[in-house]
């Protein structure tokens, strides 16, 4: 599903490479986790995934179901099936939440060629979702992120990535502190969705996201590279002995 092939980028700005000759698959049905210590590139990898324009490609592919995504903007991303969580989701002042998702929802529809949907349906869809996630509808009319505690801020991630259904989901969860709640609601909301024609790139810090959403599979990121892959015994390894043996191993 996801395919990245040899890719170096650099901040477009200041022409520092970050990312130096990374290699990853990621199957449809997969959840994968990337690890890695800070620094490593991971926030890095998940915004040129998105379509970032600070980043610059130098080298190298991503190729999604096949093709080429390295022309596509976000919005075409998005419209193919990406899902981007990031590890600071953006605030929008002056914008209800529920007006966002329906704005986001009907976008992604006619991208997709599908009739947009009117507002009951909408708003059907939204409280099924929303009550799965045990969020109230108050907080909808809020604006999206605005003054959202961590645990409402990953709620309102969850529910914009089940109403939007996309095939590919990557979520970035590093050092982001998430306390039982927030984790609880990612890992749930994770494992629902669960299913053989959607992946998962999982971008944690910390062991334990894993032991909730079980991967099947874990590469570690440094200095721009995945260097090293297993399954999720790899995860409980770097959880006991941190990251120097791999990195040792890899130099
Ligand atoms: N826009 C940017 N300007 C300057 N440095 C950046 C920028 N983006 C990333 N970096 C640097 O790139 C490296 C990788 O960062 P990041 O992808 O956030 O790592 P991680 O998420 O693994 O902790 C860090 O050294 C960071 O300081
Ligand atoms: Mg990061």
């Amino acid at each position: 599903m996801l395919e990245i092939k040899n890719l170096h980028a650099k901040i477009a700005e200041d022409g520092t490479e970050i990312i130096r000759g990374l290699d990853l698959t990621v199957k449809a049905g997969e959840v994968a986790a990337i690890m890695g210590p800070n620094g490593s590139g991971k926030s890095t990898l998940s915004y040129i995934l998105a379509g970032r324009d600070d980043y610059e490609i130098t080298e190298g592919d991503i190729l999604y179901d096949g093709k080429s995504i390295l022309g596509m903007d976000p919005a075409e991303r998005a419209a193919a099936g990406l899902f981007l969580a990031f590890q600071y989701p953006v605030e929008i002042p002056g914008v209800a939440t529920l007006e966002f998702l329906k704005t986001a929802l009907n976008a992604q529809r006619r991208a997709r060629g599908q009739d947009e949907l009117k507002i009951p349906e909408i708003l059907r869809r939204v409280k099924e979702a929303a009550s799965s996630l045990e969020m109230d509808m108050a907080m909808l009319k809020r604006p999206l992120n605005v003054g959202f505690s961590g645990g409402e801020k990953k709620r309102a991630e969850i529910l914009q990535m089940k109403l939007l259904e996309p095939k590919m989901c990557v979520l970035d969860e590093t050092d982001s502190g998430l306390d039982i709640d927030a984790l609880k609601v990612v890992s749930e909301g994770v494992n629902a969705l669960r299913s053989p024609d959607r992946a998962f790139l999982v971008i944690t810090h910390y062991q334990r996201l894993l032991e909730h959403i079980v991967p099947d599979s874990v590469h570690v990121l440094y200095r721009g590279r995945v260097i090293k892959t297993g399954g999720k015994e790899l995860a409980l390894h770097l959880e006991e002995h941190g990251y120097a043996d791999v990195i040792d191993e890899a130099a």
